[in-house]
């Protein structure tokens, strides 16, 4: 490997960016980013739908080209389990303007209802997907439910959900919180992969996946946490909440939460060469600059140049921030942008691929408060090379 003193890598950067820039997009594409818009798409307090909080932000793209904002519903507190409902808004102007909440798969008034979630585009086949569990924290049961919805009408009506865990068994999974792939390179191109986390005890990453799109499932490569299946110490091999995106060779890489700060507070990252048919030890690596306080981020692949948003602080969920490596995730830029300073939780990502000035924005929505990251959730509208 080449290894350059510091102040090389931007230019290293940008020049790599400029040769790997898809034809004829952009003549020179160095990222400074500029948030162009930015909206609260939820607010908690019983202001929307008497629901008392909004909490675990996803957004992707739609097959025809628009936004699909999801989130929890948590119907009577703040707290991960209790009843909840899905909220899903959809908006058709590139993020302008939104449509009013919809609130689907009401889970009635259980004890420990649905949680999100990934959320899935299958591009050959126009589907977009949705995956939640049900009972995901043993709060007076015992059985946890991986659920899939499906719209084939980009994201205005669902399907009945389904039982994935009569095919992939009820341990506990809790997918995401972000988006799931659909490999666009072989090895298994068009393959669906949705990776989560498990228990307390039992975690890990585990990926579910899908080589027709979406009709059977199984359990695909796993990096379980050590000591798997008993109760953790500070300081133990926990990887929890991720998001997969995949390189341009075909590799899959899944950046994840560090849950108990193993080797550092910042991110646990894996890649698979496999298309998570396995999980290796071997291709495990800590990435000491994504420094975070074990929190779900967002990442992104995006004209070629990977992006990455969490609360940057080893601690502390606040100063969400953003930063992007144009090699593939080995170096970052030095410099990074600031969304948010103030409380910053949970946060996703998705762009747009339908016209030329797609490929300059980057949509990121995040959990966002004064004070609280239960306050609301917000979306930002980023330009990537600073353009008005
Ligand atoms: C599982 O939950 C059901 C319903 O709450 C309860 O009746 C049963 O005893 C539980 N089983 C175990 C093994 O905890
Ligand atoms: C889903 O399927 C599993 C395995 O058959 C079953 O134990 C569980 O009760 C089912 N969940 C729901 C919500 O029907
Ligand atoms: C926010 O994070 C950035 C990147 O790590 C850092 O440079 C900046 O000092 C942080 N700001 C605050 C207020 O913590
Ligand atoms: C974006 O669009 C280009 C050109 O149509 C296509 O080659 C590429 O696979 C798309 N990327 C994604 C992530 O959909």
């Amino acid at each position: 490997m080449l290894v350059l003193p510091p102040p090389i890598l931007p230019c290293l950067g940008a020049l790599l960016a400029l040769l790997l820039a898809p034809e004829g997009l952009l003549a020179f594409a160095e990222v400074k980013p500029l948030i162009t818009s930015e909206q609260l798409l939820w607010v908690s307090g019983n202001e929307i739908g008497e629901v008392d909080t909004y909490r675990i932000p996803l957004i992707t793209y739609t097959p025809k080209g628009h936004l699909l904002a999801i989130s929890e519903a948590r119907k009577h507190g703040a707290y991960d389990w209790g009843a909840k409902f899905i909220a899903i808004r959809r908006s058709e102007d590139k993020g302008s303007t939104w449509g009013p909440t919809s609130l689907l798969e009401d889970d009635g008034s259980v004890e420990d209802g649905l949680s999100l979630g990934s959320v899935l585009v299958d591009d050959d086949m126009g589907y977009i997907f949705i995956i939640y569990t049900l009972c995901g924290h043993y709060i007076r049961c015992n059985v946890s439910s991986t659920m899939i919805i499906r719209s084939t009408d980009d994201g205005l009506n669902w399907s009945p959900p389904r039982n994935l865990s009569r095919e992939v068994g009820t341990k506990m999974f809790s997918a995401g919180p972000g988006y799931g792939i659909q490999k666009k390179q072989d090895p298994k191109k068009g393959r669906l992969i949705v990776c989560g986390h498990g228990t307390i005890s039992g975690d890990g990453i585990f990926c579910l996946l899908s080589d027709d799109h979406g009709r059977i499932w199984w359990n695909g490569g796993s990096l379980k946490s050590i000591p798997y299946n008993q109760p953790k110490k500070a300081r133990d091999f926990n990887p929890d909440e991720c998001q997969p995106y995949e390189l341009s060779d075909g590799s899959v890489v899944i950046n994840a939460r560090n849950q108990n700060f193993y080797h550092c507070n910042c991110r646990i990252v894996v890649r698979s060469y496999d298309a998570c048919d396995s999980l290796l030890p071997e291709h495990l690596t800590f990435d000491e600059t994504l420094v975070d306080p074990a929190v779900a981020a967002g990442a992104l692949v995006k004209n070629n140049i990977i992006f990455f948003s969490n609360p940057a602080h080893q601690s502390s969920r606040v100063n969400l921030t953003l930063r992007w490596s144009y090699t593939n995730g080995l170096f970052w830029a030095q410099e990074t942008m600031q969304i948010w300073g103030d409380a910053s939780g949970y946060s996703a990502m998705t762009s747009l691929n339908h016209s030329v000035d797609d490929m300059q924005y980057l949509y990121i929505i995040y959990e966002k408060g004064r004070h609280d990251i239960t306050e609301s959730i917000s979306l930002v509208k980023i330009n990537i090379y600073g353009h008005l």
